[in-house]
């Protein structure tokens, strides 16, 4: 292992953008956070006081321009989903190793095309790393979980429930997010999607999709095509299904949680969430908190993600999943969202290819 620090420079510096920041900032002790940007002038303000000594820019292609000439080696882009794939994709031109904030995109053929541009890079800068952020993956409990299914203490398995559940906001903030998020199954089921794609293995392909949903607290969220609260069935080859459970309603705090069933066991992995092991006895009963929101739950899993990410890139190492998984994860989520609001389920051929799109096109 060399003493070299990596290089980094972060993008967007909003709710995600700024714990990133912070993380590279002061808890990644192989990186230095060198440079910010965001076109917002009070996330500059926070960075001028936040992160002491970081460049800070409006402009993102600026900033690349003039770190490039620094020694820029690699960048976090936690900007809005809308620009993560333009963002990436120049990241990816000028050789940078990329940690991308789920999703890259709300579409799969954008998706897509930031794999396609990784690929191509490829050719040139053959250490390139390129990773879509997906925390969850780097949470010592569902990798305890993995371990153990690998181990075969489940058996095979075929049955997944997940759920990501967001603290009711009566502000009225996940409206406004819905007009870009890609709605509520590609923003907050995409994490479970992920998850069963990396627990049934990278090659298991989506055979049919369908989902519905409903606004119990916002009913403004159907102008943008979006639900507050939704339940999708994804089935895939090989006689596999998972059941994903999303909502913006819960009254307690964040509840994400997963079960996997196979043949010999099931996996349950913080089906009853909590804050830490304090239980609080009143006269009424006995309760214990929960975190108020997912990065509470998640915290060290973005840390270790840091961490993780800047060894593969100095080091030179495999990254811990595959960046084509993230757009199998999009493809489904976007497929989920479409039978949210049609109605229809929708079903896909061995290859993963839509069977409607296939004969649409014949036609
Ligand atoms: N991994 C996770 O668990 C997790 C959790 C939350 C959010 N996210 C992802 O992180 C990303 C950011 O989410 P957030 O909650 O921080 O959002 P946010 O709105 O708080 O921050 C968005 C940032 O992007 C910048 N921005 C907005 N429009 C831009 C544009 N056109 N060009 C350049 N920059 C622009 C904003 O100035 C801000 O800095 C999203 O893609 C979201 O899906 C991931």
């Amino acid at each position: 292992m060399s003493g070299e620090k990596l290089k980094i420079a972060i993008a967007g510096l909003g709710r995600m953008g700024a714990r990133h920041a912070t993380h590279f900032f002061g808890l990644t002790p192989r990186a230095t956070l060198v440079a910010a940007s965001t076109p917002e002038k009070s996330e500059i303000e926070w960075a001028e006081t936040n992160l002491p000594g970081v460049k800070t820019y409006l402009n993102f292609d600026e900033m690349l321009e003039t770190e490039m000439k620094n020694g820029l080696q690699a960048v976090v882009i936690a900007s809005a989903t809308a620009v993560h794939a333009e963002q990436a994709i120049k990241a990816i031109r000028l050789g940078l190793h990329v940690l991308c904030e789920k999703p890259l995109s709300t579409n799969a053929d954008i998706s897509q095309s930031v794999v396609d541009e990784h690929k191509a890079a490829l050719q040139k800068f053959p250490d390139q790393k390129v990773m879509c952020g997906f925390s969850r993956r780097f949470d010592p409990s569902y990798r305890d979980a993995y371990e153990k299914m690998q181990a075969g203490v489940i058996g095979v398995p075929s049955v997944f429930r997940s759920q990501t559940c967001d603290k009711l906001d009566p502000s009225g903030f996940f409206v406004a997010y819905a007009q870009f998020s890609g709605g509520i199954f590609v923003d907050c089921s995409i994490h479970d999607i992920d998850l069963a794609l990396w627990f049934y293995g990278e090659d298991v392909v989506v055979k049919s999709v369908c989902a519905v949903g409903i606004t119990a607290v916002s009913p403004e969220l159907r102008k943008y095509n979006d639900r507050d609260n939704a339940v999708g069935i994804v089935e895939f080859y090989g006689g596999k299904i998972a059941q994903l459970f999303c909502s913006r309603m819960m009254a307690a705090g964040q509840e994400d949680s997963t079960e996997i069933t196979g043949n010999a066991g099931k996996l349950a992995i913080n089906t009853q969430p909590m804050t830490n092991l304090v239980n609080i006895y009143e006269p009424t009963g006995i309760r214990r908190e929960i975190p108020p929101h997912y990065y509470g739950r998640f915290k060290d899993a973005f840390i270790v993600e840091a961490n993780e990410f800047t060894a593969c890139c100095l080091d030179n190492k495999p990254l811990p999943m595959k960046l084509d998984g993230a757009v199998k994860a999009v493809a489904i989520g976007q497929a989920l969202q479409e039978s949210l609001i049609t109605g229809q389920k929708i079903e896909f051929d061995e290859t993963g290819a839509r069977k409607d799109k296939k004969l649409q096109a014949r036609l």
